[in-house]
């Protein structure tokens, strides 16, 4: 039993994934939870803003993680590496410092990701790898999900309509769930 924070790493309403992140959540085991939170309305970061203080979507969404027994990341990739509007909402996250170790101290994470061509996002998902070492988190190396031809995955109202990717989306999240309700320092 475990309760997920789950994010995505792109803003756009038919975002692929958003749809896979909306997918993992449906495939949740019984007894656990992803809640989607979004990184909607945080601001590009300037330290002249934190100075007047941290904005209310940013210190709402540390809660939630803070809150939570594991964060799954549901990241894009733009130009082989990690979305800007995505690291932008992450560093966020880790202001100020002092609050690094309860937001992602020891916490399970997870990555994920689909793009509309081949390479279903390796290259982003490595790029976050010393992110997450930085922060201290809990990586789950247990399984790897790159969901490629993502236009073939999701139809046009972004309901996962591949059922390998479906099972394989499945196996993924009960792993990542498993390992979130041992690992938990919530
Ligand atoms: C992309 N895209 C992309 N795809 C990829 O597989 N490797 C890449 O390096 C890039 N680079 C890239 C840069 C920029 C600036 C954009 C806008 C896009 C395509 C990207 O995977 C595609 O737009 C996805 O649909 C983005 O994810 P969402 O919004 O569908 O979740």
């Amino acid at each position: 039993m475990a309760h997920i924070v789950g994010i995505s790493g792109s803003l756009r309403r038919a975002s692929f994934n958003t749809a896979l992140l909306h997918a993992a959540a449906g495939l949740t085991p019984p007894g656990s939870t992803i809640e989607i939170r979004s990184i909607a309305g945080i601001p590009l970061y300037d330290g002249d803003v934190e100075a007047g203080g941290i904005p209310g979507e940013v210190t709402a969404l540390k809660d939630a993680i803070a809150g939570a027994d594991g964060l799954l990341i549901v990241t894009p990739e733009y130009n082989n590496s990690i979305p800007g509007v995505l690291k932008n909402g992450i560093d966020w996250l880790t202001r100020p410092p002092a609050d690094i170790k309860r937001v992602f101290g020891g916490r399970p994470v997870a990555i994920m990701g689909a793009t509309p061509g081949l390479g279903g996002t390796r290259l982003s998902q490595a790029a976050w790898l010393p992110v997450l070492r930085t922060l201290g988190t809990a990586p789950w190396f247990g399984g790897a999900l790159f969901v490629a031809s993502a236009a073939k995955v999701f139809d046009a109202d972004g309901r996962l309509v591949d059922d390998a990717i479906r099972s394989r989306l499945e196996v993924f999240v009960r792993g990542f769930v498993e390992f979130a309700a041992r690992h938990s320092p919530a």
